[in-house]
């Protein structure tokens, strides 16, 4: 076989699961080999293992000697709303003195506000100002991410995010997968009636948004459009919350949720009724839910940098969602309000010690459970022969000093689709 590349001498972490997500015990099983070497060829791993094995399979036209390395998947961020315009750091002083992130919303700050910046951005600005934050993320070693819509809260606005979304995929090396999140706040013309904004959103932009992406390069990529509901108290009730959901569906799109932030509305069961592929935040969801959620085939995504920036002590019971069953995913929810945060090894090391996660469960969870939450589970977030060369190399020996050692970068080279990035 030839290879293009064969990265040797490797402490190789695979987070291999060829079955679908890990789930309970399984989550604490990185699959590691050590001695080992992984061979690419394209965009595509060909070949891995035990190193003199994979060496007498493999003729490679370069060799990279890892010194004993970690070598683990590209990370994927499952929950992002990583294009936006301006920021919203006043607001992070106003929460320091006391304000809650719910009572700013309700005051019009909070998304309206970015929903302002976002509407007097063009495309090219929204492009301009989010590359830099995907750069950032990509140091970082995410190599995929989901990136949501929901700024722009009327049918124009939205379709410029999708735009800039496409545009970002197109220009930079990590993989982007589109989320609609037209219901993500009730925009101020609504505000007495968000009913209506409901059936905007359903009638209007839900027809346009999928009309959209069939024109875009996505389904041609066979990257998936997913629709996405802010499920709360002060944002949407679980009613207009079927309803968006429902008539997504009937658009073909995949399903994702915001649910249990705050309150649990029954959200949970909702999204795994409707086969969603992932429910995400859970900081409130009761252990009947929970059961339900680890009957099904969504996944669980916890955000804990959000709790984190909100200066919160409550987490999402992480260990009790594993202990059920749930297929558990760690994301950043990067966005300018609850989560400014571009590093998923930070939300690892948050999530070891407000979550009582293990570090083999955190890189499972943003890897190739993560991948299994934006439904790429097949192509992505491990280590497989067949599976995408999303691979990072890292400055230490051992992958749990990800988790460990918080607050610098681990990451010393990405390989994203077999090349060097
Ligand atoms: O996932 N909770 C709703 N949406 C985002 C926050 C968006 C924002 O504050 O701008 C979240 O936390
Ligand atoms: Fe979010």
């Amino acid at each position: 076989m030839n290879a293009d590349l064969l990265i040797t001498n490797a402490n190789l972490i695979t987070c291999a699961s060829p079955h679908g997500p890990k789930r309970g015990a399984a989550m604490q099983d990185v699959g590691q080999i050590t001695d080992g070497a992984l061979a690419i060829s394209g965009d595509k791993i060909i070949a891995l293992g035990p190193s003199a094995e994979v060496r007498a399979q493999v003729e490679a036209a370069r060799e990279l000697d890892v010194d004993g390395r970690a070598v683990c998947p590209g990370f994927v961020d499952a929950h992002t709303h990583a294009v936006y315009a301006g920021d919203r750091v006043a607001e992070f002083e106003m929460r320091i003195k006391g304000a809650s992130y719910m009572e700013i919303m309700a005051a019009g700050g909070g998304i309206l506000s970015t929903m302002r910046a976002v509407r007097q951005a063009d495309v090219e600005q929204l492009v301009a100002e989010s590359l830099q934050r995907l750069d950032v993320m990509l140091h970082l070693g995410t190599t995929t991410a989901e990136i949501k819509t929901g700024y722009g809260l009327s049918t124009a606005a939205e379709l410029n995010m999708l735009q800039a979304i496409a545009e970002l995929d197109a220009d930079h090396a990590m993989t982007l997968i589109p989320t609609f999140l037209g219901a993500h706040a009730v925009p101020p013309a609504f505000k007495d009636d968000p009913d209506a904004y409901v059936q905007l959103v359903i009638t209007e932009m839900l027809p346009v948004v999928a009309a959209w992406y069939e024109r875009s390069h996505f389904p041609q990529a066979c990257i998936p459009l997913f629709a996405d509901v802010f499920c709360e108290e002060g944002a949407f009730d679980l009613d207009q919350t079927r309803q968006v959901l429902e008539a997504a569906q009937a658009h073909g799109m995949a399903l994702k949720l915001h649910a249990d932030e705050f309150v649990s509305l029954g959200g949970v069961s909702l999204a795994a009724g409707l086969g969603a592929t992932s429910v995400d935040h859970l900081d409130a969801t009761p252990p009947a839910e929970m059961q339900r959620l680890a009957a099904s085939d969504t996944v669980g995504v916890i955000l804990p940098a959000v709790n984190f920036n909100l200066g919160s002590h409550h987490f999402a019971d992480a260990r009790a969602l594993i202990d059920a069953g749930v297929a558990l995913a760690l994301a950043t929810d990067i966005n300018p309000g609850s989560a400014p945060c571009p590093s998923l090894p930070l939300a690892m090391a948050i999530a070891c010690r407000y979550q009582r996660l293990l570090p083999n469960e955190v890189l499972n969870a943003v890897t190739i459970n993560a991948a299994h939450a934006v439904g790429l589970g097949q192509r992505l977030g491990s280590l497989e022969v067949g599976k995408q060369a999303d691979v990072l190399i890292l400055d230490t020996h051992d992958h749990r000093h990800l988790a460990y050692e918080f607050g610098r970068n681990h990451v010393a080279q990405v390989v994203k689709a077999g090349k060097m990035v």
